[in-house]
């Protein structure tokens, strides 16, 4: 099997699943007042501190929950819902995840005022453009750090700089969970005010993520516990979170090392098809995931075309391939019809090895070719 799928899930690193297990000797809950629960507790401190150093921030601005989903729902509900007395506007991109894309949708239902900020052809955020929808009113601004369709790194710093000094009482969240353990991911550098990641996406497991807040001022979404400041309450996922440092512990954070494999891919791939282009910036990306348009292709087809040789890709973002809709981000990127019906989302583990790439490269050029005759 040649898993190229990473930004999808991966597969649990060997420390995350003895973390797990792990957990499951040390059962305790960690609020309960004995001495399992003490040790239950003190593991999950454990587990903080990890998180909180690679972030370079403080263990107790970490807020764990279900997920990349739950936390970026809980950046823009939380916040919204707080400071809705301060100002009522609240600023996305288009090109964010669902999680944060349809949460401002439903704000908007609510009466807030929501903006979209658009992308230019190489799948980046304008930060003047972003900058003049900065008003008064404005009490929120999320926009992701890297883009999980194409792997484009947005332009965060200045976009955060605009914020603190257009809204410096509006609060700034960067959605990190394509970035997270590929590359450094610090809130202080990013200068943001709230950022989310996910363990299933760095060789953790699938049903856990956090919220870092610098400032934890929000309304909670969920109710009923104590648990985390009653800011997330639920009894927490003590094996889910001692995988997550465990891998997160392990990651190399070694991004010219992905874009090095990224370019073997798209080199591999230029060589062979003359009926393919590339999405997104290559100078600001992320190397770990490389978006390809196969023209006159149905993406579909290639993916089930390469999945009989155990190539693992995806079409678009995993999250939308069980109700296929033209992708959102391709499409806000200015791709036709064709671009983006033919679009294949290739994207690379550190693992994954040389011979690996090459080897899915003459089998996905093979069967592109084969295709593209009969079409
Ligand atoms: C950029 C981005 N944000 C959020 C999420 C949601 O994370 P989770 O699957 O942990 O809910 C994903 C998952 O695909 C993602 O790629």
């Amino acid at each position: 099997m040649i898993y190229l799928d990473n930004a999808a899930t991966t597969k649990p690193c060997r420390a995350a699943i003895d973390a797990m297990c792990s957990a499951a000797e040390e059962f305790g809950n960690p609020s309960s007042l004995h001495g399992m629960g003490l040790r239950a507790e003190k593991l999950i401190t454990a587990a903080r501190d990890t998180l909180a150093k690679m972030l370079g921030g403080d263990r107790k601005n970490i807020y764990f929950t279900s997920g990349g989903t739950e936390a970026n729902n809980l950046a823009v509900f939380g916040t919204a819902h707080r400071l809705a007395k301060q100002g009522r506007r609240v600023i996305t991109s288009e090109i964010e995840h669902p999680s944060v894309i349809e949460a401002v949708h439903r704000l908007g239902e609510e009466g807030f005022d929501t903006v979209f900020a658009d992308v230019d052809g190489n799948g980046r955020v304008d930060t003047e453009k972003l900058a003049a929808s900065l008003t008064p009113d404005t009490i929120f601004v999320s926009v992701m750090h890297t883009n999980n369709e194409t792997g484009v790194v947005q332009p965060i710093e200045e976009i955060a700089a605009a914020v603190h000094e257009k809204c410096p009482k509006a609060i700034f969240h960067t959605d990190c969970v394509q970035s997270f353990g590929k590359m450094p991911v610090n809130i202080n550098r990013l200068g943001a005010d709230m950022l989310t990641i996910s363990a299933h996406k760095i060789h953790g497991f699938k049903g856990c993520g956090a919220l870092y807040m610098k400032n934890p001022r929000i309304t909670p979404v969920l109710y009923g516990g104590e648990q985390q400041s009653e800011i997330r309450p639920g009894t927490e996922n003590v094996g889910g979170i001692l995988a997550f440092a465990a891998a997160a512990a392990e990651c190399g954070c070694d991004t010219e090392e992905f874009r090095r494999k990224r370019g073997l891919m798209k080199r591999r791939l230029s060589e062979r098809l003359d009926f393919i282009r590339f999405n997104g910036s290559d100078e600001h990306n992320s190397g770990s995931v490389l978006n390809v348009s196969f023209l006159g292709i149905k993406a579909e087809i290639l993916l089930h075309a390469i999945e009989r040789h155990g190539i693992y890709v995806s079409t678009g973002s995993a999250c939308s391939s069980h109700k296929p809709q033209p992708s959102h981000v391709l499409t806000a990127m200015g791709l036709d019809g064709a671009a983006v019906g033919g679009a294949v989302r290739i994207s690379f583990a550190a693992s994954t090895t040389d011979e690996e790439i090459i080897f899915a490269a003459e089998k996905i050029a093979d069967e592109a070719e084969t295709i593209k005759r009969y079409m």
